[in-house]
């Protein structure tokens, strides 16, 4: 592991809920778990008027409710509260930045920092390009006495040119590698599962091609609305929202080739071959092999939901989809042929994010399947969360006279490693930024090439007045006709429970 030295990290938009539920509880678990260095301190940085006091309240709360450790003792919080400090200032004024020079040369002394220091930028997106130019305006991104490195939150741009132009603005005022853009599913411990199942064990990949596997499925569902994000939802959706960043990363580690070596280097160089060789959606692709939905009213166990469009801050005609599907093709010797079905909503039955691989039947059917109604075809699942671990169904013979068939669960469960502690996404990427590895972190050009694949749909679904929306009830998987984008009639998607070994029945909203 690279070496940890002293640092600071200053968060801008401190006072925002992502400093408040994720951040700050995560450097705190860090510190819980003796991963922060010696010398370490946190300046906070917002408009909102706050003393450090009456910050370190508002993150003690924030500790309290979402770090793994929030049933610390009052003391130990209060040792780590003690390296953490409020300045606020007006961000959008470049001499204001006069005073987060000032600040941080005192930090330095105290803490004995060594000039090291991480921007974390936690603030709306607008304000993305501005930040660095201010920061750099005052010396701070220059690499002479101690590092400089930039976090950048989602979302990364808004389409293809806004992330064309928001990586040329950065690299301005920073390279490349003090550029971290983050991705939260990347710091999941089962995503990064995913190269491990893969090329760790020698039984998978052989099967890992079009002549075994017969599609795969990425769900990531969520049974929650938009709550009180209307106003930022309404002008993305559920395509910018989940699909252009987590989604396609996680398709990109389940499509990849091994790397040549397990370096940030080699990782992202064979991400970035599945982004270029994504199959470009043509006119009839984005009519049959794009579906977008929005949710609608409905009660579900006595309990009302509400139209998307009756959310707060969300416009009343509103055309932001809260489903979306993509069948994908991939374009190379791997995977020709094989098409990649993703799907993510909110309000859908459950909160659910898996890879589910189906690999193709047995050429000669012997036996009779048990249970007509569900498939007798070999699957691997691979869950995100929540219940996380790995299922393969497998084909087992029925006790009994005959030869009957049917279909049963291998299953592992992360819980079973309870010797371990799983570190949040949170944690684990803040942590490799601080040893200065990216290897989890989005490159600049994978950036594009995710928003050049999805720049199309978001085209379309603008420009074209008869590009469907469909609507479906809250509490239900999607628009009815998803199930028309997988190929063969017998085929359905996964409709998976809380639980990984159960699905396709009822699940609570
Ligand atoms: C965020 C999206 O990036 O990811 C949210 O903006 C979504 O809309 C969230 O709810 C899902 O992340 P997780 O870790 O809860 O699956």
């Amino acid at each position: 592991m690279k070496k940890k030295v002293n640092q600071g990290l200053v968060i801008f938009g401190a006072s925002g809920d992502l400093t408040y539920r994720k951040l700050i509880p995560a450097v705190f678990d860090l510190f819980m778990n003796n991963s922060l260095p010696e010398g370490y301190a946190v300046l906070g940085v917002s408009r909102t008027a706050f003393s450090d006091d009456k910050f370190r309240k508002k993150m003690k709360e924030g500790i309290r409710l979402f770090a793994h450790h929030k049933d610390a003792t009052n003391d130990k919080i209060n040792i780590f509260l003690a390296k953490i400090y409020y300045l606020s200032i007006d961000t959008a004024i470049g001499d204001e930045y006069g005073k987060v020079k000032e600040k941080l040369d005192k930090l330095n002394i105290i803490f004995n920092l060594g000039q090291n220091y991480i921007f974390y930028l936690s603030t709306p997106p607008a304000l993305y390009n501005i930040i660095p130019k201010f920061l750099y305006g005052h010396g701070l991104t220059l690499q002479q006495k101690g590092f400089r490195r930039i976090i950048i939150e989602k979302p990364f741009g808004h389409d293809l040119q806004s992330a064309i132009d928001l990586n040329h603005q950065l690299l301005e005022f920073f390279q490349e590698d003090q550029i971290y853009r983050i991705d939260h599913y990347l710091g999941k411990e089962t995503v990064q599962n995913l190269m491990i199942t893969r090329f760790a064990n020698g039984i998978y990949e052989p099967l890992w091609n079009r002549n075994y596997i017969r599609h795969v499925e990425i769900t990531a569902a969520e049974s929650i609305g938009v709550e009180d994000r209307g106003g930022y939802y309404d002008g993305a959706g559920a395509l910018r929202d989940m699909i252009q960043n987590h989604l396609l990363q996680v398709l990109s580690l389940v499509a990849m080739e091994a790397p040549a070596k397990l370096t940030a280097e080699d990782i992202r160089y064979e991400k970035m071959k599945v982004f270029r060789s994504l199959h470009p959606l043509s006119k009839d692709d984005l009519k049959n092999n794009v579906i977008r939905g929005q949710y609608t009213e409905a009660t579900v166990r006595g309990k009302h939901y509400n139209n998307y469009r009756d959310e707060s801050n969300v416009t009343p005609e509103s055309r932001t989809e809260t489903y979306a599907a993509i069948k994908i093709f991939i374009d190379n010797w791997r995977w020709q042929g094989v098409p990649f079905y993703i799907r993510t909503g909110k309000r859908l039955p459950t909160n659910v994010s898996e890879v589910v691989i189906h690999f193709n039947p047995s050429p000669q059917k012997l036996f009779k399947q048990m249970d007509e109604s569900t498939s007798s075809d070999n699957q691997l699942i691979i869950r995100i969360q929540p219940d996380e671990g790995i299922l393969l169904k497998t084909g087992m013979k029925v006790p009994g006279s005959g030869y009957e068939v049917r279909s049963v669960n291998m299953d592992f469960h992360y819980s079973e490693l309870n010797d371990h502690y799983i570190p949040s996404a949170y944690e684990r990427l803040i942590l490799d930024c601080m040893i200065g590895d990216n290897m989890l972190y989005m490159q600049g050009e994978a950036a594009e090439e995710t928003w050049k694949f999805v720049q199309p749909i978001l085209d379309y679904w603008e420009n074209d007045k008869d590009a469907p929306l469909h609507g479906y009830p809250s509490g239900s998987w999607g628009p009815d006709v998803s199930d028309d984008l997988i190929d063969g009639t017998e085929n359905t998607w996964r409709y998976p429970c809380k639980n990984l070994a159960e699905d396709g029945v009822y699940c609570e909203l």
